[in-house]
């Protein structure tokens, strides 16, 4: 048996990692501003994040739903304490399409509602409902089509002024589309959506999966906006790279039992990896962190002049270039050792680093890409 062939590989295989760095099987260095897909939240292999996934796996890794798991109620009030949503509670499972598919279930049967507005640029998985709500025809199979979810342009108030109304069951929103290209909803937009939805009784969700924890420079990015969804979704960085994902819900939809479930959501060592995340991002001012490098990250890479335009929220980052960005992506990692991330946006390298990224690792990156973005730097 092999692996089924469905992402396009690197030639290089990954052998250790450390922070923001990483090491091959030939011994080459190389630095990770692609947070392994926007997952690496404290850094690859912090200490205390393996000494508390080491010590959980000591005592017990697994255990079912069906008895009292203490780790979860920790893990919930630390997230809520943190994100600033004490009041809200938290359904724990394993990816970001997970979360997303719990999300709409939930807000459907809190309303009794069927259709669903996303929006243009979006990614919210590869499952059912998710990728319906995903604006990418060419991953929707024939099953997976849904007559129930509207696609509207991204950031326009009228059009969703027109398109709102009591037929609808939940508006599902990023806090910045990532795999779009990072495009950033306006406040004035967010706000809006957040009004009309209590007016007319839609469930707001925002899908922080990818600008959640803390990349952006606030715990989620949608608090730009002074936003109060009634469900949010998280996933990637909750982890860093262990699989665990959860939906944040308002105290005014109600749990049923057996409403939503998982066999592996919220088991003993997703919840250790999850506690360890937060502990580190509490602890090291993380936060924070991500903030002041992406601040740093974004004026650097504005006073570069053949850059179209620079997108960025907090450490978030999108560079638009004049032209398609492959190549470019392509010198950095093989000549400069440097990882970045793709975007549906041809022309659109993604940032997404660790929040302990340095200011060193910024100018290394920035020296590199000044280069590269020399005409006659780039390998053919
Ligand atoms: C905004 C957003 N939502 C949902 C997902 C899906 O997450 P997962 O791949 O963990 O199912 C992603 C993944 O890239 C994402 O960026």
């Amino acid at each position: 048996m092999k692996p089924f062939n469905v992402y396009s590989l690197f030639d290089i295989e990954i052998t250790r990692a450390k922070g923001s760095l990483l090491w091959d099987d030939k011994g080459n260095q190389y630095l990770d501003l692609y947070g392994g897909h926007a997952v690496i939240s404290v850094g690859h292999s912090h200490p205390y994040y393996v000494e508390m996934l080491k010590e959980q796996l000591e005592k017990i890794g697994f255990y079912s739903n069906s008895i009292k798991i203490n780790l979860q109620n920790e893990l919930a009030d630390k997230l809520g304490n943190l994100s600033g949503y004490p009041d809200y509670d938290l359904f724990l499972c394993n990816s970001g399409a997970e979360a997303n598919e719990n999300a709409f279930k939930l807000a459907s049967f809190h309303n009794g509602r069927k259709k669903i507005i996303a929006f243009k640029g979006s990614f919210h998985g590869r499952t059912s409902l998710a990728v319906a709500a995903t604006d990418n025809p060419s991953i929707v199979a024939p099953v997976n089509q849904n007559e129930n979810i509207v696609f509207l342009p991204f950031n326009d108030i009228e059009t969703f002024e027109q398109a709102i109304g009591d037929d609808i069951c939940a508006v599902v929103i990023e806090g910045v589309q990532g795999v779009g290209g990072i495009n950033i909803p306006t406040p004035a937009f967010l706000k809006r959506v957040e009004a009309l939805c209590n007016k007319h009784g839609v469930l707001l969700i925002l899908d922080e999966v990818q600008s959640g924890y803390g990349r952006s420079g606030n715990f989620f990015a949608h608090q730009y906006a002074d936003i109060k969804p009634h469900i949010i979704t998280t996933a990637k960085g909750m982890g860093n790279g262990f699989p665990i994902a959860g939906v944040l819900i308002s105290p005014e939809i109600k749990s049923k039992l057996e409403m939503l479930g998982t066999t592996f959501g919220g088991n003993y060592l997703a919840c250790a990896a999850g506690i360890a995340v937060l502990d580190i991002i509490k602890n090291e001012k993380l936060v924070e962190n991500a903030l002041d490098k992406g601040n740093y990250l974004t004026e650097k890479l504005k006073g570069i002049p053949s850059i179209k335009e620079v997108r960025s929220v907090g450490l978030m980052t999108g560079i638009e270039l004049y032209g398609p960005c492959a190549e470019v992506r392509k010198t950095l990692l093989n000549e400069y050792k440097i990882f970045t991330g793709s975007s549906s946006n041809k022309n659109t390298i993604r940032l997404l680093p660790a929040l302990n990224v340095t200011r060193e690792h910024i100018d290394q990156f920035i020296e590199a890409l000044q280069n590269v973005l020399q005409p006659e730097a780039i390998q053919s």
